[in-house]
């Protein structure tokens, strides 16, 4: 046999055919399920499960964390490598508090809170029946409704080993003003020239009243905040250009895009600092909501952050003669968490597979895109025995150094296969006899359940070209 092959082609067996036909039928998706498979499979679990649960927060798992930061990297890769003009940064989430006076949100950063005087819940003014809301009527139990009141979704806390509020500090409640008070800096260090961006990926923090939806709202969560800053009359074009820069993201992401669309913002949506803003919006489970925004924030920003520091924040235009002017920023806005769940939704399937009229029909399967996906690779032997788990550990230590890895030994083959789909694994490499006999292995594609053999010292490769030409099915 020549080194590196078979000298055959691989071929496929099994898998597909079978299945075909059945697999025509999925069940719809609830957020209930997903939910469910997140904490089953160790990506989400609730923060402080064991003392009941902390509102408003969540622990990423083994899984979870993977998937998280794959996105991350996808978008950090998205807005640095390959756009040249954007530099990344990594502020500090404590910032002076006059930061936060400066940005509005002190005055601004609201949400109108009425609260029932009989059941003591507390709603937004906003999201309840106006008739009842005019009325002063409670929608869980009729009872009566207090005024409606402003209530700041920062969070405080105090800071130094006084606690008389002369150290007042508040949790960012979003990450770009930790770029708005680093731009000259930056401009400065590492001579950037207009047009240029400054991309940030960390946590954020809001005391959100309502946080239902699993991780969709919650009051500790991660954005992936870029900042572009132009000259003032070319905030449009650039504002244009982030917009369709955004939307072909999600095309690279490898999501499905008709489940995607615009919304731009009313007047009475804008956010006190824009002048315009669109978000895309995802198909949820609970129906269209925000994934993530496209700002022109105008000079907003810098200029108050000018007026409040006393520090002079203009720009000066070396290549223009010295022309000095307080830049326009376009802001791209995008929910680390919040993209995770967008994934989980859009990955989810559930597939009938066979016909025997029992639960084993169904399998439940997560399409993430292999380069997202959590494990890449699971490598498993038919039988712990003759020597097949030892030649499977061989080469499965050969291929981590390649690729994110899974070894799983336990149950019956056709089990294994179930709980990678549910991992979202794409390929499942199974060790049997015939691969002691002439170092051949089955490669099973999640998607079609097809299943090749392929030598191992071609299976990095093999599974290489298998990512790059990865079409959803
Ligand atoms: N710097 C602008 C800004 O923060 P935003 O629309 O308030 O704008 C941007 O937030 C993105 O951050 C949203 O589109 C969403 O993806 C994410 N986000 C905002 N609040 C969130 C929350 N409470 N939980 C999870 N993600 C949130």
């Amino acid at each position: 046999m020549p080194s590196g092959g078979t000298g055959q082609s691989p071929r496929a067996t099994g898998g597909k055919e079978q299945y075909m036909a059945a697999a025509e039928q999925t069940r719809e998706v609830t957020m209930e399920k997903i939910t469910s498979l997140a904490k089953r499979r160790g990506f989400v679990f609730q923060s402080s499960e064991i003392y009941g649960g902390q509102s408003g927060a969540w622990d990423y798992g083994p899984l979870g964390i993977e998937l998280k930061n794959r996105i991350q990297r996808f978008w950090w890769k998205e807005m640095t490598q390959l756009h040249d003009d954007i530099v990344g940064l990594d502020a500090a989430i404590l910032m002076h508090p006059r930061t936060w006076e400066a940005s509005g949100h002190v005055e601004n950063f609201t949400d109108p809170l009425v609260d029932c005087k009989k059941c003591k819940q507390r709603f937004r003014a906003d999201q309840i029946d106006q008739d009842k809301l005019a009325r002063k009527e409670c929608p869980e139990c009729s009872g009566e409704l207090t005024e409606t009141r402003k209530f700041n979704l920062m969070f405080k806390s105090n800071i130094g080993a006084v606690d008389d509020g002369s150290g007042l500090i508040y949790l960012r409640p979003e990450t770009a003003q930790g770029i708005y008070v680093n731009y000259k800096n930056i401009v400065q260090s590492n001579r950037m020239k207009i047009p240029f961006g400054i991309a940030q990926v960390g946590k954020a923090f809001r005391n959100e009243i309502v946080t239902k939806n699993f991780i969709f709202r919650t009051c500790e969560f991660e954005q992936m905040e870029m900042q572009y800053f132009v000259k003032p009359g070319d905030d449009e074009k650039f504002f244009d250009y982030w917009r369709e820069q955004r939307w072909a993201y999600f095309q690279k992401l490898g999501v499905r895009m008709d489940k995607l669309r615009w919304h731009r913002h009313g007047p009475d949506e804008l956010a006190h600092y824009a002048k315009d803003a669109y978000d895309i919006e995802y198909e949820f489970p609970m129906g269209f909501r925000e994934l993530e925004g496209v700002h022109n924030r105008t000079d907003f920003d810098l200029k108050r952050h000018q007026e409040y520091s006393g520090k002079d924040l203009q720009y000066i235009d070396q290549d223009n003669g010295n022309e000095r002017y307080i830049p326009f920023i376009i802001e791209t806005s995008a929910g680390l968490t919040r993209q995770l769940l967008m994934m989980l939704c859009d990955a989810y399937e559930e597939e009938k597979v066979a016909d025997k009229g029992n639960d084993d029909d169904w399998r439940t399967v997560m399409k993430f895109h292999p380069e997202l996906a959590p494990i890449t690779v699971a490598v498993m032997p038919l039988m712990k025995k003759d020597g097949l788990a030892e030649l499977a550990q061989e080469i499965r230590s050969e291929l981590k150094h390649d690729y994110a890895t899974d070894y799983d030994q336990s149950g019956a083959i056709g089990r294994r296969y179930r709980r990678q789909d549910e991992a979202g694994t794409p390929y499942c490499v199974t060790i049997d006899y015939d691969s002691k006999e002439n170092g051949t292995v089955t490669v099973r594609d999640r998607d079609t359940m097809e299943q090749e053999r392929v030598h191992k010292d071609q299976l990095s490769s093999y599974i290489r070209d298998k990512i790059k030409n990865y079409k959803r099915r």
